[in-house]
């Protein structure tokens, strides 16, 4: 299997990511860092905790938490998106016996930070190890700083971000997780890394309605299943009556799918930069797309996915997640 590493905000996606991933025999999770993005690090790391606490995680499995605030601007959340809780209320939601369905978690008295993880797993598994990022970049550009080294064991990094030819969603062209912390995603995408990206392209093309979900539910015999309808809650509401759609996204396991089964994805490469600042362009990715000779084109700095076989990642999702 592929060893990785998720660094995450859950958020409501990005739990359903990490259960995808264990999930996932391709896989082998061996460390799960948070970072600040739908939700403070605080609370993502208290959610990642919570969904520990359900699921039977990987042996020697290493977590921590990382960065609390985005590198220059101030942290802004998605809790209107994903609940005052990051994972759609799930305290709210009563067995049918009346007593709470999630119980609380407590966190360990001690904790590791997300560069610790990173060095250890690192260290463990020199150039084997794919970093998946579900949130903001913050937790890598720091790294880049403080642990060149360590970045540059990676096998590769696949990025859940951006907007290369499809609106954004938390501003009219920006994607959240670029949006949150542009900065650290400029000093990621100017690195020469192994990068790829899955932006809102590919992302948005994965949904699912409340009806099929329940139905994914509903004709599944695994007791976890039903966690997907109990959080995915609040995040329909936002899709009903915000953005008026109605679907549930699958951003994050979507990146984890790129690990799964890169033939899901069509991968294109690009030279894509990201605004920095500005009114209205804050965290928006740009595609270098000019016609120029081999010469003069810009030198890919990533690759973009920019097509995906839906039916087939719909139904690998259902089958991961809702067996
Ligand atoms: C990204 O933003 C977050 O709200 C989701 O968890 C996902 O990582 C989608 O734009
Ligand atoms: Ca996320």
């Amino acid at each position: 299997p592929t060893k990785v590493i998720l660094d995450t905000d859950p958020g409501v996606d990005d739990a359903l990511a990490l259960l995808l991933a264990f999930a996932s025999p391709e896989l082998q999770v061996v460390g799960v860092t948070t970072v600040c993005g739908n939700v403070p690090v605080g609370q993502a790391t208290k959610n990642l905790f919570r969904l520990l606490n359900v699921v039977q995680p990987p042996r020697g499995l290493l977590v921590g938490q990382g960065a609390a605030r985005p590198l220059e601007e101030d942290l802004v959340t998605a809790v209107q998106v994903h609940g005052s809780d990051g994972l759609g209320e799930l305290d709210s939601v009563v067995a049918e016996e009346g007593a709470p369905r999630y119980p609380q978690v407590r966190l360990p008295s001690v904790l590791s930070t997300a560069q610790d993880v990173w060095n250890e797993c690192v260290r463990r598994y020199p150039d084997e190890v794919t970093l998946i990022t579900l949130g903001p970049l913050t937790n890598v550009a720091v790294a880049l700083k403080v642990n060149p080294l360590t970045v540059q064991k990676f096998r590769s990094v696949i990025v859940m971000g951006g907007a290369i030819g499809v609106p954004g969603n938390v501003a009219p062209a920006a994607e959240f997780n670029m949006y949150v912390d542009p900065h650290a995603a400029h000093r990621v995408f100017q690195a020469s890394l192994p990068l790829t990206l899955v932006p809102l392209d590919v992302t948005t093309r994965v949904g699912v309605t409340r009806e099929s979900l329940m139905t994914w539910v509903a004709e599944s015999r695994a007791p976890l299943a039903r966690m997907t309808t109990d959080m995915t809650r609040k995040a329909f509401q936002f899709a009903e009556k915000v953005e008026g759609h109605g679907l549930f996204y699958f951003h994050d396991p979507l990146a984890v799918l790129a690990a799964v089964d890169s033939s899901l994805l069509k991968v294109e490469p690009l030279h894509v930069s990201v605004e920095m600042a500005g009114r209205v362009s804050r965290g928006i990715t740009i595609a270098d797309r000019r016609q120029r000779t081999p010469e003069e084109k810009a030198r890919p700095n990533m690759r973009v996915a920019v097509d995906v076989d839906v039916d087939r990642t719909l139904s690998l999702l259902r089958n991961r997640l809702c067996p």
